[in-house]
């Protein structure tokens, strides 16, 4: 393994340069993910992947979670994450920060029918003060959002919601662009601290370009 030199990527990320998502996506670049089916395409392929390395933890998955597993989508963004988990029997509570990122979930025609089924619903909150009460949550999902938590105090804020949320036993799949191999471990350190077994696992590790961080545990008391 090499240092946290080859974690750099080429130019700056989003959040280096900008104070908060909101003014990153602004209505131009929502607009330009929104339509882009290339875009939708790819964060689906990196959701599944995240469901799988979440399998490879816990294998009976999301099966032995009865019913319709509940899931919560942290940063939804226009849905693509959180369609997959509908897709895979979730009934879906789908949180982001940005109003006009949630309005897509409320005009695209499919997420319309999965709401109108009650298999979705969509929340305008932030990751460090999520507004679901204890234990309600099988399954805790994000998909290239949490890189937007920056400092110390973000960071625990949402670990500290993330684990009231999500039941014993309950699990969580993520995946983001943490900015060095050291900042994922610390990452994975702080799930741990909180009483999260699992791993963190590396797709192309090798290849900055193609490099995706994926988190994959479950809640043990
Ligand atoms: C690149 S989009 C990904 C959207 C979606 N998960 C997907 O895979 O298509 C990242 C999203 O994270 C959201 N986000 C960033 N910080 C957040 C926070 N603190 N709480 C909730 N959402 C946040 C942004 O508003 C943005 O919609």
């Amino acid at each position: 393994m090499g240092g946290d030199d080859d974690w750099r990527v080429a130019g700056c990320r989003p959040e280096d340069i900008h104070d908060d998502p909101g003014s990153y996506w602004d209505e131009e670049r929502i607009a330009r993910f929104s339509r882009a089916k290339g875009q939708w395409k790819l964060q689906k392929r990196i959701a599944e992947r995240a469901i799988a390395h979440f399998l490879e933890e816990d294998p009976k998955g999301l099966q032995h979670m009865t019913g319709s597993p509940i899931a919560l989508d942290i940063g939804c963004g226009t849905g693509a994450s959180s369609a997959l988990l509908v897709e895979n029997g979730c009934k879906t509570i789908a949180i982001d920060v940005i109003p006009a990122m949630l309005e897509y979930c409320f005009k695209d025609r499919s997420m319309v029918a999965m709401r109108h089924r009650g298999m979705l619903h969509a929340l305008l909150a932030s990751a460090t003060a999520i507004p679901i009460r204890k234990e309600r949550i099988d399954f805790a999902f994000s998909i290239s959002a949490l890189q937007w938590l920056r400092s110390d105090r973000e960071k625990e804020a949402f670990i500290k919601d993330l684990h009231s949320c999500i039941h014993q036993d309950g699990g969580l799949a993520f995946q983001f662009y943490p900015r060095s191999r050291e900042s994922a471990i610390k990452f994975g350190m702080r799930l741990k601290h909180a009483g999260f077994t699992g791993g963190i696992f590396i797709d192309n590790p090798r290849n900055p370009k193609k490099r995706k961080v994926f988190f994959g545990m479950i809640k043990r008391k």
